[in-house]
């Protein structure tokens, strides 16, 4: 079994059987403080060093059939994250299920679930809730900051976010959370220069599509949580219902 540390989100201060952090900004959080309290967020670093039970412990046989050709290190990351996911459906619904990998690569929650999944090269983390409450969709990213060279702005970046000199990371990052939260409503594909990102305050941005996705029309604007932690710039957001 992979040693977890996690830090993990009590919407209810429910009991826990790993590590608990009550607080809401803590060292061992990146997630959990962007994210409001009736969501649950589970977090850990990932171990990805081989083990008694190998890197697939706990995984059901459909999530391991779907990572069995994945060189280690994904493997590490995958079944880091479907662990954490397990712990949260078992939280929110008392039974883990499998949450296997859809075609367009997305977890597929079970019924009454939404939620979103990230793995930096350290630390992976889940964010989930149930289906009819104040959210339709969420999505969480992390990213390495030491990853992003200044040329890779030309790709991610519009005119106006270089203009700006939004960090790199922070504008991949936002986009990166804006795709997960919104391509499972939609099933649209969206390109970087398909929303523009800019800074509302040191925790908050905004998000404004620059072209038609799905039913979200061009000009919709969207507001998402940033921090930068720990050499990780971390992203989330919220889709009102
Ligand atoms: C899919 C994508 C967003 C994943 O992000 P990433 O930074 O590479 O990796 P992360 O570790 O943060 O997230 C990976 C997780 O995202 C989730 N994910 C993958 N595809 C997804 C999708 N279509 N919808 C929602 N979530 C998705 C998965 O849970 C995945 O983890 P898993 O494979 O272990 O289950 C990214 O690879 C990608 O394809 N980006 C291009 C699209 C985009 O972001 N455009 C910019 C829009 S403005």
């Amino acid at each position: 079994m992979q040693c977890y540390h996690v830090c993990v989100e009590l919407a209810h201060s429910i009991p826990f059987k790993f590590h608990m952090k009550t607080d809401t900004v803590s060292d061992s959080c990146w997630i959990r403080p962007l994210l409001p309290p009736e969501i649950f967020v589970a977090e850990a670093t990932i171990e990805s060093a081989h083990t008694e039970t190998g890197l697939l412990a706990g995984l059901f046989s459909e999530e391991r059939e779907a990572i069995a050709r994945a060189v280690p290190r994904r493997q590490a990351e995958f079944a880091s994250g479907r662990r954490l996911a397990h712990q949260a459906l078992k939280q929110l619904n008392g039974l883990a299920c499998a949450i296997p990998v859809a075609a367009d690569r997305s977890p597929l929650w079970p019924a009454g679930i939404i939620g979103s999944i990230t793995h930096s090269e350290s630390v992976a983390a889940v964010a989930v809730t149930r289906v009819g409450g104040a959210w339709q969709a969420l999505g969480i990213d992390l990213a390495n900051i030491q990853r992003f060279e200044p040329d890779l702005a030309r790709v991610i970046c519009t005119p106006a976010e270089r203009a700006a000199a939004l960090p790199l990371p922070l504008v991949f990052s936002a986009k990166e959370s804006l795709f997960k939260c919104l391509h499972p409503l939609t099933k649209v594909w969206m390109d970087f220069s398909d929303a523009e990102i800019s800074l509302s305050s040191d925790s908050e941005f905004v998000a404004v599509l620059t072209k038609d996705c799905g039913h979200f029309a061009n000009g919709t604007v969207i507001t998402g949580r940033w921090r930068e932690h720990a050499g990780t710039m971390c992203t989330a957001i919220c889709l009102p219902a």
